[in-house]
């Protein structure tokens, strides 16, 4: 699908990769962008229709879906880490909250906005997803299955939603440079050009984009034994 008069939105439009979808939506020019925030008022990006939504409460998921009922281009963005193991003290807590927002949040949103976009000709879905999607670090388990599950969502939105002309694009992707990996070492990319790519591929009729060389590399290496795609992703 094209940018250009495109009506998008954006979940968790106020900060990191989220803001980075808006901005350049905007600047690609969409003819509508909602910036969907828990709390609106830390949106930052002029020119934006602000929506206060959060993503795992159902009231506010129909009341975005009815309030938008223009929206071509779902951008299902927002998503939590909390950093944990599956044998911690809290690990049941913490997956579940993950499980609520990355994979229950998009499957909601997905539900709500499919009629949305199937009245407007079709349009599309990105789901933001993660390398961690296809493997799992130690310390970071419950968000890793998490994004598998959600990885599995889009899979099965894109046969479900085939149908009604609904593009379904999967980003997976390491590292970038948010506040989600603020305290994780290593290389990062710049959300800004995460966006470039995927918005070029949403325009070519692609349905998944690898943004990052470690991206690529443990897609490559799926086939590998199990215990390979640690030294992958860690390489
Ligand atoms: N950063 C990375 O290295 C990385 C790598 C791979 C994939 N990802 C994925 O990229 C996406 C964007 O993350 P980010 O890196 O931009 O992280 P971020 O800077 O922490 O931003 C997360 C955004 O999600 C919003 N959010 C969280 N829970 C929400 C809910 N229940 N309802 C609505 N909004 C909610 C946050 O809103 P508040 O401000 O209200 O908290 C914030 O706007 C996520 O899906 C993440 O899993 C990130």
């Amino acid at each position: 699908m094209k940018i250009k008069n495109a009506v998008a939105l954006v979940t968790g439009a106020n900060r990191g990769l989220g803001k980075a979808f808006a901005e350049k939506l905007l600047a690609g020019g969409a003819k509508k962008v909602y910036a969907a925030a828990r709390n609106p008022s830390a949106i930052t990006i002029a020119g934006v229709a602000e929506i206060k939504l959060d993503i795992t409460k159902p009231e506010e998921v129909a009341a975005a879906a009815k309030a938008c009922g223009d929206v071509t281009l779902l951008v299902n963005n927002a998503g939590i880490a909390r950093g944990s193991g599956f044998l911690g003290e809290k690990s049941i807590a913490n997956a579940r909250a993950e499980i609520e927002t990355n994979y229950f949040g998009p499957l909601a949103m997905s539900r709500a906005f499919a009629p949305v976009l199937a009245a407007n000709g079709g349009g599309a879905i990105i789901n933001v997803l993660s390398v961690l999607s296809w493997i799992s670090l130690p310390g970071g388990g419950t968000y890793c299955a998490s994004k598998s599950a959600a990885w599995s969502l889009t899979n099965g939105l894109r046969l479900e939603l085939r149908a009604q002309g609904t593009q379904v694009v999967a980003l997976h992707v390491g590292l970038m440079d948010t506040d989600m990996a603020r305290d994780i070492p290593g290389e990062k990319s710049n959300p800004l050009d995460v966006v470039r790519q995927v918005l070029k591929a949403l325009e070519a009729g692609k349905e998944e984009v690898l943004a990052d060389e470690t991206t690529r590399q443990v897609k490559k290496g799926l086939s590998a034994e199990p215990g390979v795609y640690l030294v992958a992703a860690s390489g």
